[in-house]
């Protein structure tokens, strides 16, 4: 599935309505901490992309009851899920698989730690060039043991009942990697905290407070106590704005075009791309309607403007880590884009600024590679052959780059799309007018 090659063809323009499936990072969450939880949770609107389908595949190795069904609201799934109450994980059968799922992996060895047995837990080719130092370095101060090699996956973690709390600054900002070290502070006596050089999404500790457990935050330090019980709750996922950012683009590329995307997520911490593409010039009205399960929620509508030089600055990398490889497809259709500050880029599902700049290359774009970033000149794309490299994202973002070339483009590995957005296919060519 994942190699199968799509021809795009170019659009003048794209006009619609979008509604979307529910944001991959909260549903991770959603799905950990109802595994966590006495009871049983429902999560209307969960994601349907393959990295959240890894997550409910590992938690039910471990011994959370989950049933899911098409969501009854027609966007996403309907997910149940009956908890083993806070420490009570069971041993699994075998190793455990997190797919092509960084966020899985890392989150999940939060709660692995604070579990007395051994637990195996791999990925993909992808997820196993990865690094996990980042979260196994904190878990083992705190008392698990895990065994890697070279801090790549596969992790052979050995957990403890006797967690030790700590106060951590991370090396780099990671919502993943705070996350793992709160959810294992939630089985520590004592307090864990942790602190961040820049600010990364916050919905782990949203989601927290939902299941009622006291969050404390000052300024970019969060802090848990241990020991709190977590009550099964009814959620709905609000829709995935990392998603809705392909169908902005695309509307901010293409003259004449105007798209509105409802029930989209509007958490400060991820709504970097907003005001990005404002700057680069596309005409944006956002709508507050909503504010369900401590996530705002609401409207966007993006109409093209013309385009702008834009320059993205270190301290707002994270607010927008997912969307930069779309964000450059956008400027190698106008305008120009600097982006600083970004070598993380280079650890995600693939080396997103080789394979980004190699991709949009040879769909005719003009873009300089630079260590922690790019440079993207705008201007005529001709279509080409990109490969996704097994990169979900950068499949995606070529196949809006090809929207706005003046011939068709052939995006290999087109099928990765489905890790995030199996719906991505199907929804581009609805919004073609
Ligand atoms: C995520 C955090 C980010 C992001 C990833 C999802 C999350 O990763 O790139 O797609 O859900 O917490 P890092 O934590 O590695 O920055």
């Amino acid at each position: 599935m994942s190699s199968r090659a799509v021809t795009v063809e170019p659009a003048a323009r794209v006009r619609g309505r979008v509604q979307l499936p529910g944001d991959k990072s909260i549903s991770h969450r959603y799905a950990l901490l109802g595994a966590l939880a006495t009871g049983t949770t429902t999560i209307d609107g969960y994601s349907t992309g393959g990295d959240c389908a890894s997550t409910l595949r590992c938690l039910s190795g471990l011994g959370a009851v989950i049933d899911r069904q098409p969501s009854p609201a027609g966007t996403g799934l309907y997910v149940t899920i009956t908890g083993c109450g806070l420490g009570g994980l069971l041993a699994p059968a075998g190793p455990l698989d997190a797919g092509n799922s960084g966020s899985t992996m890392r989150m999940l060895s939060g709660l692995l730690a604070a579990h007395p047995f051994t637990t195996v837990i791999g990925g993909d080719e992808s997820l196993s060039r990865r690094p996990m130092r980042r979260v196994i370095v904190p878990l083992e101060q705190m008392g698990a043991r895990i065994a890697s090699v070279d801090g790549r996956p596969p992790l052979q973690i050995t957990g403890t009942r006797d967690l030790r709390p700590i106060a951590y600054t991370t090396e780099v900002p990671s919502a993943q990697v705070k996350s793992a070290i709160l959810l294992a502070g939630l089985h520590a006596q004592g307090t864990t905290s942790v602190t961040e050089a820049i600010a990364t999404r916050d919905h782990t500790e949203r989601a927290l407070e939902t299941f009622g457990v006291a969050v404390h935050r000052s300024g970019t330090t969060v802090s848990v106590s241990g020991g709190h019980h977590l009550t099964a709750r009814q959620l709905t996922v609000p829709g995935d704005i990392s998603s809705a950012a392909f169908w902005m683009v695309a509307a901010a590329a293409l003259p004449g075009s105007e798209v509105t995307i409802e029930g989209v997520g509007l958490n400060p911490s991820r709504t970097g791309i907003i005001d990005v593409l404002r700057r680069m010039g596309a005409d944006i009205e956002v709508t507050p309607t909503v504010f369900t399960s401590a996530e705002p929620i609401g409207t966007i509508r993006v109409r093209h403007g013309g385009f702008a030089v834009t320059e993205i600055t270190p301290e707002e990398v994270p607010g927008v880590i997912d969307e930069l490889p779309v964000l450059a497809a956008l400027a190698s259709l106008g305008g120009e884009l600097i982006v600083s500050g970004a070598a993380e880029l280079r650890v995600k599902e693939s080396d997103r600024i080789t394979s980004l700049a190699d991709g949009l290359r040879r769909l005719g774009a003009s873009i300089d590679e630079r260590p922690d970033g790019f440079h993207v000149r705008g201007g005529r794309l001709t279509g080409g052959t990109a490969d996704a490299l097994g990169d979900h994202r950068l499949a995606m973002a070529f196949s809006i780059a090809a929207l706005g070339a003046s011939g068709p483009s052939t995006i290999e590995d087109a099928g990765a799309a489905a890790v995030s957005y199996p719906e991505f296919f199907t929804i581009l060519d609805s919004l073609r007018a």
